[in-house]
């Protein structure tokens, strides 16, 4: 079954084409990179599909359901597309602790008080925050407060996982574990997950498919070994090393 359909998707800002002509798939539970120079469009494309950003054309499906459909008048709420958003800065609330930021999305859903009790203890335990459930962002390192971004995400059981650059903040001993990490969970939960990243590195070592943009357009998606192999353009034959 295809999970998530993106089809002819444009986006400008006035005369700015930011994404130009953008069609992607990724099937159900694997994990996509998009990949490209800073300025290339990737939170524009990103922003989109989470409803964050409105195209001015095109279509987005996530399972059966359309999210966007410009011929249609379709452009359903971020709140009605459930899907998770991490985002580079985490943008935790400061006033809030970890078990306030992981129970909030339940609470929004109007879930039952045990339930969510049950729900946040599993995400807990899964992403290592046991004893940080009562202490506000402040108090934890870049890594904790990224797991808490993920969890936030994680918890309401998306239909789709988005991280624009989640690790970006982080050192490159971290952030090689919390790539090894978000690998594992993403595989364990079996989500359906878009990835954005400048850094090919990552993209190799995360990605079922990476997608390659440049200056607004997908040039090539494929697994990182075929576009090392068999580059189809000359950005993509310069800029992807092995
Ligand atoms: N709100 C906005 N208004 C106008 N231009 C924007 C806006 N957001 C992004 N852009 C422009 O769109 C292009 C792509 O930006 P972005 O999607 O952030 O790229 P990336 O995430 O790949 O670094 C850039 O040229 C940027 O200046
Ligand atoms: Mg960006």
């Amino acid at each position: 079954m295809k999970k998530l359909e993106i089809k002819n998707l444009f986006k400008y800002y006035d005369k700015n084409c930011v994404v130009k002509d953008c069609s992607i798939t990724v099937d159900d539970k694997k994990i996509l990179t998009i990949l490209g120079p800073s300025g290339s469009g990737k939170s524009t494309l990103i922003s989109c599909i989470a409803g964050i950003e409105l195209p001015q054309s095109g279509v987005i499906t996530l399972n059966d359901s359309i999210l966007f459909d410009n011929n249609l008048k379709i452009n359903l709420s971020p709140e009605k597309r459930n899907i998770g958003f991490v985002f580079q800065n985490y943008a935790l609330w400061p006033h809030l602790t970890i078990e306030k930021h992981l129970s909030f999305p339940l609470k929004a859903k109007k879930m039952g008080k045990n339930l969510i009790k049950e729900k946040c203890e599993i995400i807990i335990s899964m992403l290592r925050l046991e004893d940080k459930i009562y202490k506000y962002p402040h108090q934890l390192s870049g890594g904790e407060q990224q797991r808490v971004a993920l969890g936030r995400a994680l918890i309401k059981e998306p239909d789709l996982l988005l991280l624009d650059e989640p690790l970006s903040n982080l050192d490159a001993l971290l952030r090689e574990r919390m790539q090894v990490e978000i690998r594992h969970i993403q595989k364990e939960l079996g989500v359906t997950t878009i990835l954005v990243t400048h850094d090919q590195e990552e993209a190799k070592k995360i990605s079922d498919q990476v997608a390659v943009m440049n200056h607004g357009i997908i040039e090539q998606i494929g697994s990182f070994d075929s576009l090392v192999d068999n580059p189809q353009t000359p950005f993509i034959e310069e800029f992807i090393k092995r």
